[in-house]
């Protein structure tokens, strides 16, 4: 059965996190969010990833977008690791992160959302969570998600890029290529027309030349 899409109305849910209850839709209010999941509380890559979401809390505070955590463990375990992740980072061990975990200890969500990861079980044989991403536009669609095994850290900086991507192109008809980063040129879409590519760009479109002689790879500045 698929799971979550593209485009899905990313699922309302009410959970317990270490800044309280929370009505999800409530907590995203109109902002973009990101929901990234871990799969327990006090281990190795868990805790570098979320030392490096704390260091980029502002970076993604800047694009309007609202963070946050969930880990199969209870909130007191989230307040707890929360003091090694602050001390991971060099900063004063505090129950404070920039951002909520979610509490999924009957892991409810987890199996709603898709999270759980068959390979990686606790001590009572039980699957923990993958490292999901999901990006939730202000329409709470789903508008990306990422699924790493337990054993593989993901890249902050690229989620950071993603939502660079995201939101460039939802508010501009263009989509980035490779390797983008803010700032490079952009692609212009195979839905527009060749005649009409230099008016909805008029700072200019470079066409690139290719030997089956078809004029789909083009570029146009990034815009503003
Ligand atoms: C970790 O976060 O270090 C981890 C968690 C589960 C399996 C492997 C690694």
């Amino acid at each position: 059965m698929p799971g979550l899409l593209l485009g899905d109305i990313f699922p309302d849910f009410e959970a317990d996190t270490t800044i309280g209850k929370i009505r999800f839709h409530e907590f995203l209010g109109d902002q973009w969010g990101v929901l990234f999941s871990h799969p327990r509380d006090y281990t190795p890559v868990c805790t570098t990833e979320l030392g490096r979401a704390a260091k980029l809390a502002p970076e993604f505070k800047k694009r309007n977008v609202r963070m946050i955590a969930l880990s199969i463990d209870a909130v007191p375990d989230h307040l707890g690791w929360s003091k090694d992740i602050n001390s991971y980072n060099c900063e004063e061990p505090t129950e404070t992160l920039p951002f909520p975990i979610i509490a999924d200890p009957k892991r409810d969500l987890a199996i709603k959302l898709g999270m759980l990861d068959p390979d990686e079980k606790d001590n009572d044989g039980m699957p923990v969570t993958a490292r999901c991403v999901f990006i939730i536009g202000p329409d709470k669609k789903m508008k990306l998600s990422l699924l790493y095994p337990a054993t593989t850290g993901r890249n902050f900086d690229e989620i950071l890029r993603v939502v660079d991507s995201l939101q460039l192109t939802a508010y501009n008809n263009v989509a980035t290529p490779v390797d983008w980063k803010p700032g490079d040129r952009v692609m212009v879409p195979p839905n527009v027309p060749e005649a009409e590519a230099s008016k909805m760009f008029p700072c200019g479109v470079f066409t690139k030349e290719l030997p089956s002689g078809k004029k789909y790879l083009r570029y146009t500045a990034q815009p503003k």
